[in-house]
């Protein structure tokens, strides 16, 4: 557990359709912090949706983008982070995240998951419709994902509840 920065930030990884920015929004409310989304400032910061970058630009380029948001947060303090499912991809990716706080990985089974993205769109990896290939990524994803500072189950409960879930398991006293 990284427990160096406790008090400042939390990060949040997990596949897409994990409820990241979901659980975000309340996590936000629970400990009074803000609440910044890595995909959103890419977003802002090239002008374009993300199906737009990569359609245009390529994935490469967008994992670019990805990191150099996560180097401009790095002064960000009492902020909940909400990543994109890919981050975890980038060595330097985590050497970044670690040092904005801990770490914690919203884990979900395979079937939750697809359920979620064949509700939801403007996904470029899921958007395709070959939900094998989508379930071959996120297992080739998931021994990264385990290597955050706390993984906590999200299949089910509401997001205030997984919200109230993480802080507990961070030994945060927000939550109570
Ligand atoms: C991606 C996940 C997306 C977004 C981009 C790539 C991925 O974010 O960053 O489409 O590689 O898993 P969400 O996880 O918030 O959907």
């Amino acid at each position: 557990m990284n427990t160096a920065a406790e008090g400042d930030n939390i990060v949040l990884i997990g596949f897409m359709g994990a409820g990241k920015s979901t659980v975000g929004v309340e996590l936000a409310e629970l400990t009074g912090f803000s609440l910044l989304d890595v995909d959103q400032r890419i977003v802002e910061c090239c002008g374009r949706q993300i199906a737009e970058i990569f359609a245009q630009e390529g994935e490469e380029l967008f994992r670019q983008c990805e990191t150099e948001a996560l180097h401009a947060l790095q002064a960000v303090r009492r902020s909940i982070v909400a990543t994109g499912g890919g981050i975890v991809g980038r060595q330097e990716n985590w050497e970044l995240m670690r040092r904005l706080g801990p770490v914690v990985y919203l884990r979900c089974s395979w079937p939750v998951l697809r359920q979620r993205l064949e509700d939801a769109s403007g996904r470029p990896l899921a958007d395709g419709g070959d939900w094998q290939q989508v379930e071959a990524l996120w297992r080739r994803r998931l021994p990264l994902y385990e290597l955050a500072d706390l993984c906590v189950e999200a299949d089910q409960g509401t997001p205030g509840e997984i919200a109230r879930r993480i802080l507990l398991q961070l030994g945060r006293g927000e939550a109570q």
